[in-house]
């Protein structure tokens, strides 16, 4: 099997040359590059029959999804005839319903295009898993579960895993299903008319570790607000990790003063991203 890296796979690329063997497969070499009036060139240089074409989609989102087609177009071409694509984070996945009339699916126009060239796709904790419809082949919601154990697993000593929200409790659950830990989720309760206060459910977290999961840390607003509780509540160390590090601007400073690690996945690079999903790609 050949393994083919698009420009938002290229900071997992020394992983890839290092592991590739030991999973049986072959990194394929391209040239890629973008003209001088914006549009991109791509090459690919090896020859095969089958192949697994990783792509993250993250800023700049629409290039790196033009990319991924024209992989898939110079895969083609080259007569290779089963193409996995794998989008550790899929742009426009939030896009998934209409809310004014108007408005387009995104996330489904960008799956039914990529079937065209694709014929598995697979993309990790995606924001809805039911759009995996869209894509009209063998499509796949892989979980980052076990990669984020791996990491956390020696700091979490009378350790609990906690969902920001009841909405994140599979994820959460099964993380802590890895390390053999407690898990739960923190509620909203309102206090008040105007006064709404999150507070962890069922759960004792007085001198315990917590590791907090969730899907995506934006502005880390949800996570600052949790940790700060869990500080107040008396918990020992506060850990955060989520699958998806897509930062605003000054995030991981803001979340890192407040807890005593961050860390997310390489979805998408960042100074974060510690830990790493490229063994579960090369299992594909
Ligand atoms: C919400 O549905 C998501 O699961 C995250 O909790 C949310 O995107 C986090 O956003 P922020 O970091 O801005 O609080």
């Amino acid at each position: 099997m050949k393994v083919v890296l698009g420009s938002g796979a290229q900071h997992m690329r020394d992983e890839f040359l290092a592991k590739a063997t030991g999973y049986d497969k072959e990194l394929v070499e391209t040239e890629i590059k973008t003209f001088p009036d914006g549009e991109k060139y791509v090459r690919v240089l090896g020859e095969g029959d089958e192949a697994i074409v990783v792509q993250s989609t993250f800023r700049p989102q629409d290039e790196h999804l033009m990319e991924l087609l024209l992989l898939g177009d110079a895969l083609r071409e080259k007569g290779f005839k089963h193409l996995k694509a794998v989008v550790p984070y899929l742009a426009y996945s939030r896009q998934d319903r209409v809310t004014k009339e108007g408005e387009p699916i995104s996330v489904r126009a960008v799956l039914r295009t990529l079937s065209l060239y694709y014929d598995e796709f697979y993309v990790f904790d995606l924001h809805n898993p039911e759009t995996l419809k869209f894509f009209p082949k063998k499509a796949v919601n892989l979980s980052p579960a076990k990669a984020i154990a791996r990491y956390f697993k020696e700091k979490l000593e009378n350790g609990i895993i906690l969902a920001p929200d009841r909405g994140a409790l599979e994820r959460a659950r099964a993380v802590a299903g890895e390390l053999g830990l407690e898990f739960s989720h923190f509620e909203k309760k309102r206090i008040s008319p105007t006064e709404v206060q999150m507070q962890p459910v069922d759960v004792d977290v007085k001198g315990k570790n917590v590791l907090i999961v969730d899907d995506i840390i934006s502005t880390g607003g949800t996570m600052i607000r949790a940790a700060n509780l869990l500080k107040e509540m008396g918990a020992g160390k506060v850990f955060v990790a989520a699958t998806h590090g897509v930062f605003a601007k000054g995030a991981i400073e803001r979340v890192s003063k407040a807890v005593d690690e961050l860390a997310v996945t390489n979805t998408i690079p960042t100074e974060v991203s510690k830990i790493s999903l490229v063994e579960e790609i090369l299992k594909l």
